[in-house]
């Protein structure tokens, strides 16, 4: 069996006057004017609770748009209950029925599921319509096609028989239930880790992040529309720690498909640690965390390329992007060329409300990270070794805006070239040209982490000493191209060091992560 060749999804323009633009607009705009009522999915329930905690846009933080029912740890214990109750009919199920239900929920996105589920990015996580688009529309409908892909070539993997016996390996489904805990920034990635490990045959309960619940409701009226059985994936709201406790104590705990903080995720690994004697089987633990993504440039490298990557690969969705570029390392044989034009081109980004399909830049996504970014640049504003050659500025009275800015630092060791800011704020250091092996050796040396970094370099020499050099510093590495925007099924995404355990979403490897293989021998 071969499921249909994937293929990925053209990205929409939304060009001034299409109709695409129009339609997607008049549901921004109904949807933005609407209350709307949240329910936590628990088995065939919509689940309400007491107490109702209303959403704002990040861009727009007194206007509610929802209220959403938070739950607490009974409704976890519920979620477990209703994922192994679905359990037994859901991984008997062949693979090619899971699969088609997965290729029916990227169809409905690809058509009638697109302006809403995109909306809801917009308005929900501050998205401009071009990144709303390539996130919750393109990237997951691109998920659910390769990973049925991915499916078919897991079952098809067989090992050799002599005569008289026969081989074969059984891709059984995890015993127990996985928990998927996702982040605010892709709705994508988001509805990937609860649906990966339920296309091979899982059952699960998904925590999204609370920024980001809007959207994650979209994600589950999709599954349901495309008939996702009651219980196979179950959505609930509830503090981290809380579900942390109920779901690492139970005994069919049975894997982790995580992405967010490395913070968070060191938490939750030794939360498992802790009640390893508890469980049936060693969990999977699968995450993806935290980068101090890079940019170097060679003193071969053409300047307005550089610009461009700086520019685009450190400031689309406010830097909010864990590929998103927050270091740069420019050589000064070009310094003057890239700055002229990365402030040229700043000056054309418009920042506002996303509902204005024009700007550019939207805003960060809570007050924490606001005050947080905001702290940071006042501290560079008043430190002597640092220059702000661009933004700087930042205003949280109506929405959480910050100027893209960036920091030129004469210390490449300045704290924010090596640690995680989150948001639209590039740290900048220019080397002397000579020093190009040096610089490489801080690169890799001055963070923690290993998760994207793009080299730019006219030299194949350079390109090679880069490529050998930053072995670890990336798990996706550019060459010539700005470290963001990997597409699925041309770019497996994911990082080692800090920055995860480097399982590759949107890839078979991430796929094996949920199949726990029996090998039967049988003789003849
Ligand atoms: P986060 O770590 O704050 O939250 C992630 C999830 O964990 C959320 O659902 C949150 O509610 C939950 N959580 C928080 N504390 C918890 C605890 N103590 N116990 C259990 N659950 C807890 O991350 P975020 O702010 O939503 O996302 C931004 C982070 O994600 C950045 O660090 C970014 O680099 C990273 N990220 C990485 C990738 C990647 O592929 N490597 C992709 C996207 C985002
Ligand atoms: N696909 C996203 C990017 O690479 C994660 O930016």
């Amino acid at each position: 069996f071969n499921v249909p060749i994937p293929v990925n999804e053209p990205v929409k323009s939304y060009v001034p006057g299409s109709k695409e633009r129009e339609e997607l607009q008049q549901v921004y705009n109904a949807l933005r004017e609407q209350q709307l009522d949240i329910p936590m999915y628990i088995g065939a329930e919509e689940v309400r609770t007491d107490n109702k905690v209303p959403f704002t846009p990040p861009h727009d933080h007194q206007h509610v748009v929802a209220h959403y029912h938070y739950g607490n740890a009974s409704h976890v214990q519920q979620a477990i209950d209703a994922a192994l109750a679905a359990r037994e009919q859901w991984s008997q199920m062949p693979w090619e029925s899971r699969a088609a239900i997965f290729l029916k929920a990227a169809d409905l996105l690809a058509g009638p599921f697109r302006a809403r589920m995109n909306a809801a990015t917009m308005i929900g996580q501050s998205k401009n319509v071009y990144q709303a688009e390539i996130d919750a529309a393109c990237e997951m409908i691109d998920f659910f096609r390769f990973n049925a892909k991915y499916m078919t070539d897991i079952y098809k993997m067989q090992p050799e028989s002599l005569p008289g016996m026969w081989n074969r390996l059984e891709h059984r489904p995890l015993e127990g239930f996985v928990f998927a805990l996702t982040p605010f920034n892709f709705t994508s990635i988001a509805a990937n880790l609860p649906a990966a490990p339920a296309m091979m045959g899982n059952v699960v309960v998904w925590k999204p992040a609370n920024t980001q619940i809007y959207s994650a409701q979209v994600v589950m009226e999709l599954f349901k529309a495309a008939g996702l059985p009651a219980g196979v994936i179950n959505l609930v709201y509830v503090d981290g720690p809380e579900a942390g406790e109920v779901i690492f104590r139970h005994r069919q705990f049975a894997g982790i498909h995580f992405t967010g903080s490395t913070g968070v995720f060191n938490h939750i690994w030794k939360s498992i640690a802790d009640n390893i004697n508890t469980y049936r089987n060693y969990p999977r633990i699968v995450g993806e965390t935290g980068g101090k993504d890079f940019i170097v440039a060679h003193r071969s490298a053409n300047a307005k390329e550089v610009a461009t990557a700086i520019t685009r690969g450190a400031f689309e969705y406010q830097g909010q992007k864990c590929s998103a570029a927050s270091r740069a390392y420019i050589p000064n044989n070009i310094w003057d060329e890239v700055k002229a034009q990365v402030v040229e081109d700043l000056k054309s980004f418009k920042m506002g409300d996303p509902g204005d399909f024009s700007n550019f830049i939207n805003a960060v996504i809570d007050e924490k990270s606001f005050d947080k970014l905001a702290r940071y640049i006042e501290a560079a504003k008043k430190d002597d070794s640092v220059e702000i050659i661009a933004g700087g500025t930042h205003d949280k009275s109506k929405g959480y805006f910050i100027e893209p800015t960036i920091i030129v630092a004469q210390d490449p060791q300045y704290v924010t070239m090596c640690e995680e800011l989150f948001g639209p704020v590039l740290t900048l250091h220019v080397y002397d040209a000579d020093k190009f092996e040096e610089t490489l050796q801080i690169v890799d040396e001055t963070s923690p982490y290993g998760l994207t970094g793009a080299i730019f370099a006219n030299d194949r020499y350079a390109v090679e000493l880069a490529t050998k050099k930053l072995s670890h510093a990336a798990g996706n590495f550019y060459i010539n191209d700005k470290p963001t925007g990997a597409v699925v099924g041309q770019q497996p995404f994911g990082g080692s060091r800090s920055s995860g355990t480097n399982d590759k979403a949107g890839s078979m490897l991430n796929l094996l992560r949920w199949s726990s293989a029996r090998t039967i021998k049988e003789t003849f």
